[in-house]
Formats: C-alpha cells, structure tokens, sequence
C-alpha cells in the first residue's frame, strides 16, 4: 500500500492517520456524502478528505470511536469503479452503498428503503471486471446487519434483487421526462419484464459494486431511499427525497454500529 495521493479521489494513506478506517459509506451523489458527514447526529466529522471532481469525501467517526469514510462514487458504474478501486488500495474492506432508486413494485413505495441482496447487473463497467455471467451479490452478513437496522428504526424497509443498469433515462425506460423519445426495442417493456423477475428497484452502481466485491474480496452492502414511483409515474419525488435519504443513512449507520465486523472478513464467506 502506498503512502501517494490517489489521482481521482484525491487523499492518499497519509490522510487518514493512525488506525485508519476500513468502512466507507459511498453515495452517489456528493451532497449525500456531506450530509452523512457533517449533519448526522450519531457522525463525528474529523475533516474533508477531497472534493477533487466533485469526489467529496470526509472522514468522520462513530460514538464507539469507529471510523469511516463518507465519500462520493459519482454517478453510474464507470466513476464507481476507479473511486471503489482507489479505496481498496487505501485499505478500505467493506464498502455500503447508501443511494437512491426507483422502485418497480407497487408496494415498495416511495419514501420507503429497499436493502439489496442481489444485483441484475446491466453494466459496462462489470464486464471489465468480471464476466457477465459473474454473480452480483451482496455480502449476506452485512445485508443482515441492513436488515437488522432497518428493522429496529421501525424504518419501512424491503429486501431483494435490485437492477443495476447504467442509464437514467433510455435504460429505465423513461419517455415522457427523456430527451430521447426512441427506445431500443429490447428495452421497450423492460419494467413490467422487470416486474415479473421479482426485481425491486433500479438504481445505477450496485451491482458493479457487488462484482468487484467477488473479485477484491471485500464486503458490500447497498440500501436505497426509494424517491421514484416507476408503476405509476417516471418523475422522482423531490418532497419525499431528503426524508427518505435519511431513513437509508441511518439504516446504514445503525448497521455500521451493531454489525459484528468479525464475518466480514473474506475467510466466512469467500
Ligand atoms: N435512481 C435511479 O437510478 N432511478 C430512479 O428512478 C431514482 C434514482
């Protein structure tokens, strides 16, 4: 492991002191990594770690004296994939995606939080990584410590397989609110296909998230806020959303608390 500065994400080994953290809480959206980092009560901020490319990330600790990092992915799998890698590099050993998606399922309703434990993996970035055909699987011990969390905030929390795809618009077979108003035909009908495979949400990282996991041999875990209603409408609800992130951060941290670190060690599940 070296001590240099890492070219995307912007901090290096040296900027995370002594005992340096091996959790990152990873969002999406850089507002979301500030907020888990500067605004959540149970969250002790240290410093900012970067915003190099609007990669914010933060190091901040827990009231049991556990660090972590907050830090952004950027949007979709290909910016995913070289922030998750760098941190790996930086001893980073069990990544739990806090995001946002939209649910497939009339009773997973908006404001609610879906716990992913697999992943349908339509991603470009994957296929670099490992072959299609490769799992994309969260790490059981830690969607049962999701779980476990969702359940004692009294959270409304589901759990299953979730679509990682990688396009908002054309790929979740939005029309109305796209520019584009062309689908390809294999994605005309996706959602109700979708649908009928059991599938969830759709969300855009997870699932690369989740075959790196495999191959690096960390643990990974994703619960989403659920900010779209995708049977009834193609529009995010912005009322709901900062309520519903919240729900999923803390869910996220509650697991990060209670979670027996032990089984996440790839000698229990490798
Ligand atoms: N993120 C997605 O990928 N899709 C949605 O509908 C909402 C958030």
């Amino acid at each position: 492991m070296s001590n240099d500065i890492k070219y995307h994400i912007g901090f290096g080994r040296e900027d995370l002191g002594e005992n340096p953290p091996t959790i990152t809480l990873l969002c999406g959206d850089p507002e979301r990594a500030r907020l888990i980092a500067e605004e959540m009560p149970e969250v002790r901020l240290e410093k900012g770690l970067s915003t190099k490319r609007g990669l914010h990330s933060y190091l901040a600790a827990l009231p049991d004296g556990r660090r972590l990092i907050s830090a952004t992915s950027g949007m979709g799998a290909p910016s995913l994939s070289i922030v998750v890698n760098e941190l790996f590099d930086l001893g980073i050993r069990t990544f739990i995606r806090v995001g946002t998606c939209g649910s497939l399922q009339p009773e997973v309703r908006v404001g609610s939080v879906v716990i992913s434990r697999a992943a349908l993996c339509r991603q470009g970035a994957a296929s670099d990584i490992a072959p299609v055909e490769y799992p994309a699987a969260a790490n059981p011990f830690l969607t049962v410590a999701l779980v476990e969390a969702a359940k004692k905030l009294k959270a409304d929390w589901h759990i299953g397989i979730t679509a990682s795809v990688d396009t908002f618009y054309e790929g979740q077979e939005r029309t109305e609110s796209s520019a584009n108003k062309h689908l390809l035909r294999r994605l005309v009908g996706i959602n109700e296909e979708y649908r009928h495979l059991n599938i969830l949400n759709y969300e855009m990282e997870a699932g690369t998230l989740f075959k790196m996991a495999g191959v690096y041999g960390f643990a990974a875990g994703c619960v989403c806020a659920v900010i779209a209603g995708r049977t009834s409408s193609e529009e995010v609800v912005l009322e709901e959303k900062r309520k519903a992130e919240k729900n999923a951060i803390a869910v996220a941290l509650q697991a990060v608390m209670e979670m027996d670190t032990e089984y996440l060690q790839p000698k229990y599940w490798r």
